[in-house]
Formats: C-alpha cells, structure tokens, sequence
C-alpha cells in the first residue's frame, strides 16, 4: 500500500472517529500517523508544548529527510509514475512531464550545485523563480543537504527581495533570467540585480535560463545553472535531520512594516501536510457518484493554481502531493492568456482531476463569457478546491455549477502561511460540504470562538460568532518568526491565554461548521494576497509631499477586497492625479505591483484616537460607501476631519 492510501479516511464515521481520538488523545494520534512516514530514527518525544512561551515541538529526536519522502521512497513502485507536469505560460510551447525517478535525479544533481557552492545545512538560501520544475527542484534540492529555503514571490520588488535576504542573511540567491507571464517579459535577473546591491551576505546567484535573451551577469557571483549542473556528481544522499531543524522560511505581511518571516520545521511540517493532503483531496481514491472520469482509469492530476512563492504552492503544489505520490501540476502562466479559457483549456488537456484555486480568480472567470468554459471538456474533473480568501455565494454557486456542474465537491479550505497546512475544511467526497463555509476542523485541529471579552463561546449547538482562536497545538504550525520571537509570542499568543489567535473572525454553525468571515486585524486580503496596511502606508508615506496615510480594504467585484488610500499632504503640495500615479508607483516599486492601491483619496487629516491610532473603523466604512452608522466620532481627537472626507471620497 502506498503511504496515501494508509492516510486516508474513507467515510464520514471514520472522520468523526479519528476526529475524536485527535482531541482526546492527540499524541497517540499523530503517532499513528508519522508512523506511515519514513524515519531514519523513530522520536522520542511526540510533542511537548508551552503556549505561554510559546514553545511548540513535534516528534523530538526523530531523524528523517523530508525529500526521501518525497521522493526516495517512490522510486520503487511510483518510479515511472509523473511527478510534476509543467504548463507553459505559451500553449504552443510543450509541456514537459517530469517522472518522480527523473525528478529524484535533477533534485540529487542540483543539490550538489548548492553544495559545490559553499551551501552547507543550515544555510539560508533565497529562491526568486517563476513557476517552472525548477524551482521545485531548487526547493527539493535545499531540504536535501539541509539548507533553509526562503522563497519570495517572484512578483515582488527589488526592495522586498533585498530585505527578506537581509532579514535571514541568504548566502545565495536562485533566479531566473526572465519569464513570460501573461504577453509580457519580465525580467527576474535585472530585479534581483537591483536587490542585490544592498545584500551583502550573498554570496553566489545561480541563473535559470529560461529565455535565450541576453542575461547580465556578475563575474564572480553569478553562475548559470546548466553549466554549474555540468560539474555536478549525480548522486546525493539525503543529510539526516532532526524534526525540529528548520525546513524553510517563508515571509507574510504583519501589521506592523516589516514581513514576518515565518519559520516551518521538518517533521511536523511534513506529517500534517501530507495528512491534510491526502484526506482533503482524497486524490486517487474519491470517485463521485456521477459518470465522470469511468472510461479513464488512470492515476489522478491533481492542480494547485497557487505559485510557489505562497504557502499554497509549498504545502500543496510540492511538499504534499509528492509525499503523497501524487501527481501534480505547475502552470507557469495566467488564467487570462491567450484568452480567459486557458484554465479549462489545460483542465481538458492535460484531464485534471482536482482542480483547487482562488475566489479571486473564480470571480474573474466568472465575468466572461460561458463559451471559454464550455467549449472545453471538464469531465475529468472530480474534486474543486478553493482557498486564500472566504468565498462568496455567487462564486461558490458559479464553480460548483458551471466548473463542478454539480458533482465535485467543493473543498473551501481555510488555513493560513503560519497554520502550514488546511486547517478546517470539507473532506472531499467525505464530509458534507456547505456553500460559503469551510465546515469542519480536520482531525487534530481544535477551533474555537472567543468573544468581546476574550472569553471563550462554548459550542451548544447555537450559531455564534466571534473571534477564531486555536487552542491546541498541531505539528505543522510556524514555530517562531525568523529572528524575532517575542514578536511571534505578541501577534499570535497574547491575545488570548495559552491560545493560537489567527487574526480572523468566524461565525459558526449549529452543526459546528464554521465559516471565516474576513479579517479582523490590520491585514487586507487582495486577490488573495495577504497584504499589510502599515507596510504599504510606509511606502506612500516615503514620497516627500506626504505626510501621513491610512491604508484601509474596500468590496471589489474581482479582487474581493481592493485598497483605499487615503494621505494627507505637507503644507502647499497638491492633491492631483500626477501625485496619485507617483503614490501609486511608489508603492509598486517598494512592494510590489498587488498593493497598488485602486484609489487615493486626498485628505486634510485622518481620524484618531486620542492617543493617536487612525481610526480606521471609519475609514473602512467611509471606502465601502457605508456611511449610515459611523458609530460615535466624538471621541476622537479631531471629529471635523470626517465631514470632510465623506464629502470628497471616491
Ligand atoms: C488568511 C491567510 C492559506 C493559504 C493562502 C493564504 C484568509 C485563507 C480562507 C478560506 C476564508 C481564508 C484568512 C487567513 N483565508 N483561506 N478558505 N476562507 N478566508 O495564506 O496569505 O497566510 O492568508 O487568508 O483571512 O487568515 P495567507
């Protein structure tokens, strides 16, 4: 039996039962199931946790390398069986379909480049590549000699680049020379170029040629890959780790400017994403009721359109399915070209059966034409998943009729960059679904609602709402923030006693499902990304003609939310439209093209508290065009300032 299949739950009463023995013995329960994985060394300890300090530890003493999981052990039945299928942004351009033997060997090669490059276990290595096999391979090649990978989206800027190196002092940095996204050229290598005149700590650039245009390179520092792969031994074996050792480092916007760089962990990070994978998706096991799928009896595809520069794409493009065996896809493009067809278009093509995206994208599908869609054949499709945002009724309902016509279930999976893994979602074909809801918390996930007063709202069968709070530790959780714990203790465990905080808000069900209804902090999701207001409110605030700004989200048809600025100027500068493309611009430079605010509101001052804090309460409703209950503005320090902006705002 293949690790998967001794993973998953096959109905709802098994679902309940092992739900039950996750809460009422969680120890015993996660034993089962690291069990299944391969150990160099069996732990010692399962877990030991102090939520005050916060210190949080799985499967202690336990040796393992995550990539002989992924790929080691597959060799021997799964060896010819497609690992990664590759789109490419340009649908004449061939796909290319990568076996789990040959992706063994190119991670094993490439891990001797890191080596021959001075990279050593421990080491911090930035990754900045488009979506093509190999930045699997140069994550895969990291986890097997030990180094830390730190991934940074390769639709940021040269300044967020520059500061995650720094942040974590990257001795490397992994790129390509450009990519096609879309029409259009971006070039990668010219951005890091940017980024690296401020990053002293790296040491050596590793350039994917992915275009043969020209690529400027920097003696000394910059090699190519194919050529470094060239004096490469083929053989690597895997560096025997602890549980505990760091896996890779991951950024997300925080409320205050800087990322966070969220640190996952081997062992854990490995046991509960492969679990959540294989149960959540059910791949090469679920089969609906309906005619789909019966005269093609082959294995599953299973498609994350997520990047890998998210926690999506490492949880569940790479590190889960291919510890599950799985076969799964990466799209190097967008879902608008050539048209707004190519997702189904590839769907058809390549007869994907688990399909799992974005509500953003799915609205955006949404507006064109039903022709794009139905001119494609989905019948291979079996199981839809969504994630990074809550998903409206409409969107819902178009995805579950027009994509799922009516016979995939709807996996909604909520979790977040610091969760590792799906934290409360349908299991496919398992668990009932319910429009809009992420229903139920997976096995070994303890939800719960706090109210007003940070108490906690036992469940009684009863709608509620309230604050969503984690209560006991799972092994996939982010262990600390990269150089900077109390940070961590102060964002994640001080709002409530001996209690994870996830900075959502959920309502919950008289059956106990629960739906996340947004966020309740200072982080704005646009399109899905996890945006920060202060970092952007510092990237308007850097222009000389501004003085302050308030970053707040507002409902957007495609974006779900959009962001609002509003800025207040130094004395005699002008509030025109030339000003609001330079703020615009700013902001694209310093973060990156998705904080660009939609609209910029000239003000003559923000709303405060009397100590200080922007009320941005007012501002949010003042952007959604609600302005009937602006709650009580007499407190504030200067109350006349939202006259004004009410009456100017966009
Ligand atoms: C935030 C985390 C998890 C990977 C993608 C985003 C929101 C995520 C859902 C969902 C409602 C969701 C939450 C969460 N979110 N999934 N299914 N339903 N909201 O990861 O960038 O760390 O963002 O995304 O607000 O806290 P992230």
């Amino acid at each position: 039996m293949e690790v998967r299949e001794t993973l998953q739950l096959r109905s709802f009463a098994e679902y309940k039962e092992a739900y039950q023995k996750s809460v009422e013995n969680p120890e015993e329960f996660w034993d089962a199931i690291a069990e299944k994985f391969y150990w160099h060394k069996k732990w010692d300890k399962t877990l030991e946790w102090d939520f005050t300090k916060p210190e949080v530890k799985w499967f202690q003493g336990g040796k393992l390398n995550i990539t002989e999981n992924c790929l080691d052990r597959h060799l021997d039945k799964l060896g010819n069986k497609t690992a990664i299928i590759w789109e490419p942004n340009n649908p004449d351009e061939e796909s290319r379909h990568i076996t789990y033997r040959q992706l063994f060997v190119k991670v094993s090669r490439f891990a001797n480049v890191l080596k021959n490059n001075g990279i050593k276990k421990g080491d911090r290595v930035c990754i900045y590549m488009p979506m093509i096999p190999e930045l699997a391979i140069a994550m895969l090649a990291c986890a097997r000699i030990g180094a830390i990978h730190s991934i940074v989206f390769a639709g940021f800027s040269s300044s967020a680049i520059a500061s995650r190196i720094n942040d974590s002092s990257c001795k490397m940095l992994i790129t390509a020379n450009e990519v096609y996204r879309g029409s259009k050229p971006v070039k990668l290598k010219e951005m890091c170029d940017e980024a690296l005149k401020n990053t002293p700590t790296v040491q050596t650039v590793i350039v994917y040629r992915r275009t043969v245009e020209p690529t400027p390179m920097t003696p000394g520092r910059d090699k190519f890959w194919f050529e470094e792969l060239q004096k490469a031994e083929k053989e690597c074996p895997a560096e025997v780790m602890d549980a505990e050792d760091v896996l890779f480092i991951l950024y997300t916007s925080g409320s205050t400017g800087k990322p966070k760089g969220m640190v996952h962990t081997i062992g854990g990070y490995m046991v509960y994403t492969t679990y959540t994978f294989a149960n959540v998706f059910q791949c090469d096991h679920f089969a609906p009721t309906g005619v789909k799928n019966q005269s093609k009896p082959k294995s599953d595809v299973y498609w994350c359109t997520a990047d890998i520069g998210w926690i999506t794409g490492h949880s569940y493009i790479v590190y889960g399915p291919l510890a599950a065996g799985v076969t799964t896809v990466m799209f190097e493009g967008v879902p608008s070209y050539p048209d707004y067809g190519r997702f189904w278009e590839i769907c058809d093509k390549l007869d994907v059966t688990h399909f799992y995206t974005a509500p953003t994208a799915i609205r955006a599908l949404a507006k064109q034409s039903l022709d794009l869609v139905n001119k494609h054949d989905l019948n291979s499709l079996k199981v839809l998943g969504s994630v990074g945002e809550p998903i409206n009724d409409e969107a819902w309902h178009w995805y579950n009729d027009n994509i799922g016509k009516g016979n995939s279930p709807i996996v909604d999976t909520w979790w977040q960059t610091e969760t590792g893994g799906i934290m409360i979602s349908p299991l496919a074909g398992i668990t009932p679904t319910r429009p809009t809801f992420a229903t139920l918390p997976l096995p070994g996930i303890q939800p719960v609602l706090m109210d007003e007063e940070g108490k906690e709202i036992p469940f009684k069968s009863q709608k509620s709402e309230g604050r969503l709070a984690i209560k006991y530790p799972w092994p996939s959780m982010a262990r600390t923030i990269y150089g900077d714990h109390q940070r961590y203790k102060d964002v994640y465990f001080s709002a409530y006693d001996k209690m994870y905080f996830t900075g959502d808000g959920a309502y919950r069900d008289a059956t106990g499902n629960y739906r996340i209804t947004g966020r309740v902090d200072d982080v704005v999701i646009v399109s899905g990304h996890n945006l920060g207001t202060a970092p952007i409110e510092n990237a308007i605030n850097e222009h000389l003609s501004v003085a302050e700004s308030a970053i707040v989200g507002f409902p957007h048809d495609i974006k779900g939310t959009a962001l609002y600025a509003y800025v207040t100027l130094h004395e005699n500068q002008i509030g025109d439209d030339e000003l609001r493309a330079k703020i615009r611009e700013q902001v694209s430079n310093t973060i990156g093209p998705i904080a660009k605010p939609d609209k910029v509101q000239f003000v003559e001052g923000l709303p405060k508290t009397r100590s200080g804090k922007i009320m941005r309460r007012i501002l949010r409703k003042i952007a959604s065009k609600d302005t009937s209950n602006l709650g009580d503005t007499s407190t504030l320090l200067n109350p006349d300032v939202v006259k004004d902006i009410m009456e100017n705002a966009l």
